[in-house]
C-alpha cells in the first residue's frame, strides 16, 4: 500500500462532503489531520470525532480561506499545535451553480468565488511552502472540477476559478519539484455533496446519471482514494498532473 504514515495534513474545507471523504482516507494511511473549516463547526467535529476513533491525532481550525489574515491565524495555530504541514490538500470551495447565467453573475460573486476557489489556494500555498522547503518534501493536491475541462451549462465564474486552478498547479509543479514538492490536481465530476445538490434539481439528476459512463454518481471517497495517491511516498515523480475522477463523464 502507498505509503502516508506519520505525514500531517491539512484539508481546507474538510467538515463535509469530499473534504471529509479526503480526511478520513488520509487518517486511515496515518496522518494526522488538521480539518479547516468555514462556518459549520458541528460537521467539523463530526469529521474529527470520525478521525479520532481510527486512533488518529487531529485538529479542526476555522478559517475562511479567501482572507489572507484567516489563513496567516490557521497557520500559526498549526505551527504551535501541531508543528507543521507536509500534506496540503486545497479542497475548500463555493459555487452556487443553479441558474447562473453568465448575464445575472454580478461583479460580488464572480469576485467572492474567485477568492475562495482560487485566491485560497495561492494563500495556503504561500504558507505552507516555506514549512515543506524546510523538510525538503512535501505533497500539495488541489481539488479543481470537470468544469475547468467541459465548462458548464451554467456557472462560468465556477467553471473559470476551477480552470485557473490547473496552470497555477503547473508552475507551482514545475518551481518545486527540486526542492522534493510535487504539486497535483484532482478533477472531480459529479460527486454526492451539498454543493453537487445545489447545483441540480432532484428531477434531473437520473438523466445526468445517464450521461455517465460507470452508471453512477460518484462519491467523496472516489475522490479521496486519488489524493491518497499523489500524497503517497511512492507518487514522488508524479508532479504537475491532472486526474479527472468522474466515471467517464469527461
Ligand atoms: N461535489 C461535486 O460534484 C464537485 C465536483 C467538482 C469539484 N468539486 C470541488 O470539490 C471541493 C469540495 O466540494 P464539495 O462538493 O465537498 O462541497 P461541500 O459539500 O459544499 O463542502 C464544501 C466545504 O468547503 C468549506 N468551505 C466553503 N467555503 C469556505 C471558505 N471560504 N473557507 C474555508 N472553507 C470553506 C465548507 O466548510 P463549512 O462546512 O464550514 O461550510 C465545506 O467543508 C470544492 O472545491 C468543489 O468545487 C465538487
Amino acid at each position: 500500500m502507498p505509503g502516508v504514515s506519520g505525514h500531517v495534513a491539512l484539508i481546507t474545507g474538510g467538515s463535509r462532503g469530499i473534504g471529509r471523504g479526503i480526511s478520513l482516507r488520509l487518517a486511515r494511511g496515518g496522518v494526522k489531520i488538521v480539518v479547516n473549516y468555514y462556518q459549520n463547526e458541528n460537521a467539523a467535529q463530526e469529521t474529527l470525532d470520525q478521525i479520532r476513533s481510527l486512533g488518529v491525532e487531529g485538529i479542526s481550525i476555522r478559517a475562511d480561506v479567501s482572507k489572507k489574515d484567516e489563513v496567516k491565524m490557521m497557520f500559526e495555530n498549526i505551527q504551535e499545535k501541531i508543528g507543521h504541514v507536509d500534506i496540503l490538500v486545497n479542497n475548500a470551495g463555493e459555487g452556487q451553480l443553479k441558474n447562473q447565467s453568465t448575464t445575472i453573475i454580478d461583479e460580488e460573486m464572480w469576485d467572492r468565488l474567485y477568492q475562495v476557489n482560487m485566491k485560497g489556494i495561492f494563500l495556503c500555498c504561500a504558507h505552507a511552502l516555506p514549512m515543506m522547503v524546510k523538510k525538503q518534501w512535501g505533497r500539495i493536491i488541489n481539488i479543481s472540477s470537470t468544469a475547468a475541462i467541459t465548462g458548464g451549462s451554467s456557472g462560468s465564474h465556477y467553471a473559470a476559478t476551477k480552470g485557473a486552478i490547473i496552470p497555477f498547479s503547473k508552475s507551482l509543479a514545475r518551481e518545486y519539484a527540486p526542492r522534493g514538492i510535487t504539486v497535483n490536481v484532482v478533477a472531480p465530476g459529479k460527486i454526492e455533496t451539498d454543493l453537487f445538490h445545489a447545483t441540480i434539481t432532484p428531477e434531473d439528476i437520473p438523466q445526468l446519471v445517464t450521461r455517465i459512463p460507470v452508471g453512477r454518481l460518484g462519491r467523496p471517497e472516489d475522490v479521496a482514494e486519488s489524493v491518497f495517491f499523489f500524497a503517497s511516498e511512492e507518487a514522488g515523480f508524479v508532479t504537475g498532473q491532472v486526474m479527472v475522477v468522474a466515471g467517464g463523464y469527461a
